[in-house]
């Protein structure tokens, strides 16, 4: 612009109004934001130490399709579609690498000698405000190490032994409310909300383990409010973490999220902490998850004041919505697949003649349905979306290719599950692989629900017990089927907030006696011991008539 040129524009910006100096300072703004926008995309794309790894090109670009995924409820689907088209690494993010190879578990989430460990993110696992303290989900890991070498005591085999007969009376009173519906005492058409009963059993074991008393969910059939304001917590720590994603524009953001759902997590914390507090002022000891941690606290003390309330918060939600979704999403498949229902309602009437007879330590040996559990945890793990890990400073490689530091990595249960590069028929429930697996179409490897290495689930033989205990006693007392034969979908329809919502109207009816006690049962299986993740080579057949729906399954096992 020559000098001429410069004057005329300084004039006419001087004589223009004010809206007109608005509306051009915008513009420039505008543009200036545009251009950065577009260099920030094209520095994603063409220059970032990932772009070599494949994904979708805007996930590349920016970091925003991801957090609208998580608040839209749909990442876990368009992970799965991801991996079809990309492979078994996908950039879902600027700085995210997917994986559903079986070895990222260990490179990711395990020990490897002469490797630093990959740590928990801080984004997901932040607190919620500064002042809280480190807890066992925390990505702090030397508070970590002393509270979980504190909290393991209550989930070893002692603990849970102990534990048996307060779980075992839960489930008493379970399938005792349950029975008022079989018999039609409830509702005439013997219909019930099978998924919510589910989650007030694993509600009131997880209260009564960690706070010394009940919601009494079970008792009143309706869930106390602690465990309502838990069912958003999950949603809540989803939408807070996406949000996270945007220092420094985080606390600004977090009035994007509903004020209902964040109120709730605070009131849900508040809550939590005066629980545990009642429950630590008991002197007497009791068989749950607080005496053994006290004793062991006693004698090396590792957790202090309020970190003990965080732990125990955290121990009863992650207890309960992961074992509660579980059971729902195992009782879906097994009213969705007759011929598997018929295969362990049989199992559990050959192997037991009254259900006092049904006890954790006595339900162990089942192996269908171990296989049941197991099939359902790989078609609908609970916890949905994989749980990000930092790449060290430095970078390491995953599954034999480098990554930078500063990288998050995440082994995406559903996604990986899905696959038929993991798994043969991905999206059919077939128990039956894990009797007899063919190691050259399903790679077990792949399928860690529980986690592994120093943060792998604390609860697995927890979680184990309880469900192949309330499958038995379900299946035991009562013939169950679908409310609506017409109600049948594939469960990673749903919507999901790192959990899932859950929903299964079911018909509960007492059986004949004769099919109680063996009338259907025609090869009793023996009872053996089966390890849990020992899919050992065992199979045995049935001959029962099989249901149109089970055909599909039938055929698919050849
Ligand atoms: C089917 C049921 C369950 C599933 C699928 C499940 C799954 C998981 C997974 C995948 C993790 C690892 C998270 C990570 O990598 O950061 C985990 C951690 C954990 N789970 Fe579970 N869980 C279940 C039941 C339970 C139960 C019953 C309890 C306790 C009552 C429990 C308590 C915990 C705790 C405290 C951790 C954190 C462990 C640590 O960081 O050291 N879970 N769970």
């Amino acid at each position: 612009m020559n000098p001429q040129g410069l004057l005329s524009f300084v004039e006419s910006w001087e004589n223009a109004g004010a809206i007109s100096k608005g509306i051009a300072l915008g513009v420039v703004l505008g543009g200036g934001y545009f251009a950065s926008l577009v260099l920030y995309a094209i520095y994603n794309v063409f220059l970032h130490p990932l772009r070599r790894y494949p994904g979708p090109l805007l996930w590349r670009a920016f970091r925003v399709p991801y957090v609208i995924s998580i608040h839209r409820g749909d990442i876990h689907r368009k992970m799965k579609r991801f991996h079809d088209e990309y492979g078994s690494v996908v950039r879902i993010a600027p700085n995210e690498l997917s994986y559903v190879d079986g070895r990222a578990w260990k490179d990711v989430y395990g020990n490897r000698p002469g490797h630093l460990p990959f740590e928990r993110n801080r984004t997901w696992f932040k607190k919620l405000s500064p002042d809280e303290p480190h807890s066992i989900m925390g990505y702090d890991e030397e508070a970590h190490t002393r509270m979980r070498r504190t909290f393991v005591n209550s989930f070893s085999e002692k603990s849970l032994r102990d534990q048996s007969p307060v779980i075992e009376g839960y489930v008493e009173l379970l399938i005792n409310k349950l029975n008022a519906f079989a018999t039609g005492q409830q509702r005439a058409d013997n219909t019930v909300d099978l998924n919510q009963w589910l989650n007030y059993f694993t509600f009131d074991v997880s209260g009564d383990l960690s706070f010394g008393e009940s919601f009494d969910c079970l008792r009143h059939g309706k869930a106390h409010a602690w465990v309502e304001i838990a069912q958003d917590f999950g949603k809540a720590l989803s939408l807070i973490a996406s949000i996270n994603l945007y220092p420094p524009f985080h606390k600004l953001l977090r009035y994007v999220i509903p004020k209902k759902i964040m109120q709730r997590s605070f009131d849900h914390r508040a809550m939590s902490a005066a629980k545990a507090r009642e429950r630590l002022s008991f002197e007497s000891e009791r068989p749950d998850f607080v005496t053994p941690a006290q004793k062991y606290n006693k004698h090396k003390p590792s957790i202090f004041g309020s970190e003990w309330e965080i732990n125990m918060a955290i121990i009863v939600f992650a207890g309960s919505e992961t074992a509660g979704s579980a059971l729902t999403a195992v009782m879906r498949e097994l009213v969705q697949n007759r011929g598997v229902m018929s295969r362990l309602t049989e199992e559990v009437r050959g192997a037991f003649e009254d259900a006092s007879q049904i006890t954790i330590a006595a339900t162990g040996n089942l192996v269908y349905m171990n296989a049941v559990i197991n099939e359902g945890l790989r078609l609908d793990p609970p916890v949905v979306i994989g749980v990000p890990r930092l790449v060290p400073a430095g970078g390491d490689t995953v599954c034999g290719q480098w990554v930078p530091g500063g990288t998050y990595v995440a082994y995406n249960q559903f996604a990986a599950n899905r696959q038929s590069r993991n798994f043969s028929h991905p999206n059919s429930f077939i128990p039956e692989r894990f009797i007899n697996p063919d190691t050259k179409t399903d790679d077990m490897t792949s399928l860690q629900p529980f986690g592994i290495g120093r943060h792998s689930c604390i609860g697995t033989k927890l979680a184990y017990a309880e469900m192949r205990l309330v499958l038995a006693r379900l299946l035991f007392a009562f013939d169950i089927a679908l409310a609506d034969e017409t109600d049948r979908w594939d469960w990673g329809e749903q919507k999901t907030y790192i959990l899932w919502p859950q929903l299964l109207r079911v018909q509960v009816r007492v059986p004949r006696t004769s099919a109680r006690t063996g009338g259907l049962l025609s090869h009793p299986p023996p009872a053996r011991s089966a390890a849990i993740h020992d899919f050992e080579s065992y199979a045995w057949r049935y001959q029962v008539k099989w249901s149109s729906s089970a055909k599909k399954t039938e055929e698919l096992l050849g």
